[in-house]
């Protein structure tokens, strides 16, 4: 296994990239793409989704928090680029947003203007985690639950109850995963890689990745949501859960619940992608696996409605890889690296298009990369150097109505 993290990478010199449309901005606009600055002062960045997928003139809002950056395993040094080593660090759940500040231990509830989804309103204060190093959330619009993944000294995922209009209340106790770490973490490996809730809502699992050069196994933690019964009741996450390190898996990272299924696919960064089931007793087995000729650390994954399969990137080779969500076999290599990234991180796709965040190098600012899933070519990259994004630059999360 490779982890290149030697990406030569700065904020020095930000060219300007084409662009290759203009779609307008503002009245009418019901789609947009977020991503987190991750800077010492935290914003989250709105872009407008046009109705033909191209992106529009992004704005930005701070969160109240601070962004942090985990140490580069390799080099001793902060990372370049992929500070947070996860899949999901902020999320849309309905009409509210969630974004983490690792670097004040926070995390920011928004609501989402129903007529301009650029448009956010901060809800209450960044409200405190019981851990270090907030990395990856997910919310339950179902249940008013939020969850985060933590990654440093303290780790493990915590979870708290909110309302779209009054905020988050108290995040309830760790629950642990005992990993030894530092704050701000060394990785990308021994982390929380993401938390995520299934398609029913009623299962809260966590991915966490292992650590080969130690022998340590990534694995898969579920815990079962537990409704509320009774008036003024809240739904809770169990505080006990059930981990399992399906056969052949080792630095689990980004993943989802395939829509109609309760398998879960999952990127792993020592060699691809898999597909795993998942028991009623909560273990993952392995399904299928998928090894990626020439990957370096496919970590980030999303599923296209439109061709009903898996996209992946990897942070250091430009380009997505469509994978089979049946058996996790590789179907399509698309590259990239005319548009001048390094490699690209986390993604979203919506309705037939793609949007992936590409975190720069020293020559091509950092963008959001938007590729067409059914033709495979690349629609648009729209830079976000303008809006003060740099390699920090982490997450991405689409509304799309
Ligand atoms: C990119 O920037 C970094 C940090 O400033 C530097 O160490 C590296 O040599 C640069 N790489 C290239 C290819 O210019
Ligand atoms: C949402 O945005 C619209 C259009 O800009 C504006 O007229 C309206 O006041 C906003 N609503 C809220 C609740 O902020
Ligand atoms: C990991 O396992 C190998 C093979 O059993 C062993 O040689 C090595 O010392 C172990 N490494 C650590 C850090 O425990």
């Amino acid at each position: 296994m490779r982890f290149t993290s030697a990406l030569a990478l700065g904020s020095a010199l930000l060219q300007t990239q084409p662009i290759l449309a203009h779609p307008s901005s503002g009245c009418g606009v019901r789609r947009a793409a977020y991503i987190i600055t991750n800077e010492e002062e935290n914003s989250v960045v709105s872009i407008p989704i046009a109705s033909n997928g191209l992106l529009g003139e992004g704005s930005k809002i701070a969160t109240g928090g601070a962004g942090g950056i985990g140490i580069s395993g390799a080099t001793g040094q902060p990372a370049a680029v992929d500070g947070l080593a996860s899949q999901s660090s902020v999320t849309v759940a309905g009409s509210t947003l969630f974004a983490v500040n690792p670097g004040s231990n926070t995390v920011t509830q928004f609501s989402i203007n129903k007529s301009d989804p650029t448009k956010l309103t901060r809800v209450g204060h960044p409200v405190k985690v019981p851990g270090e190093f907030p990395n990856t959330v997910a919310a339950s619009t179902k249940y008013r639950i939020v969850c985060v993944g933590t990654s440093g000294v303290i780790n493990g995922v915590s979870c708290a109850p909110f309302t779209p209009a009054g905020g988050i209340g108290t995040f309830d106790a760790l629950r642990p995963f005992d990993l030894k770490q530092t704050t701000p973490p060394v990785g990308p490996t021994n982390t929380v890689s993401q938390v995520f809730f299934s398609n029913d809502e009623r299962t809260l699992f966590s991915i966490v990745k292992g650590d080969p050069p130690q022998n340590t196994t990534g694995f898969l933690a579920a815990f079962p949501v537990e409704a509320a019964w009774g008036p003024g009741a809240k739904a809770s996450v169990s505080a006990k859960g059930t981990r399992s390190s399906p056969e052949g898996t080792a630095v689990l990272f980004g993943s989802f619940v395939i829509p109609g299924s309760s398998d879960i696919f999952v990127t792993d960064a020592s060699f691809g992608a898999a597909v795993l089931s998942v028991g009623t007793d909560l273990k993952a087995t392995t399904k299928g696996r998928g090894a990626i000729d020439g990957q370096a650390a496919t970590c980030w994954s999303t599923y296209s409605p439109a061709t009903k399969t898996a996209f992946v990137t990897d942070v250091a080779v430009d380009r997505l890889v469509e994978v089979s969500v049946t058996d996790a076999s590789i179907l399509n290599v698309i590259d990239l690296s005319a548009n001048g990234q390094s490699g690209m991180i986390d993604l979203r796709a919506l309705d037939e298009w793609i949007y992936v965040l590409a975190p720069g190098n020293n020559v091509t600012e950092p963008a959001v990369v938007v590729v067409d899933a059914t033709t495979r070519k690349q629609v648009q990259v729209k830079g976000l150097g303008s809006l003060g994004v740099t390699g920090r630059g982490q997450g991405l999360a689409v509304l799309g109505a």
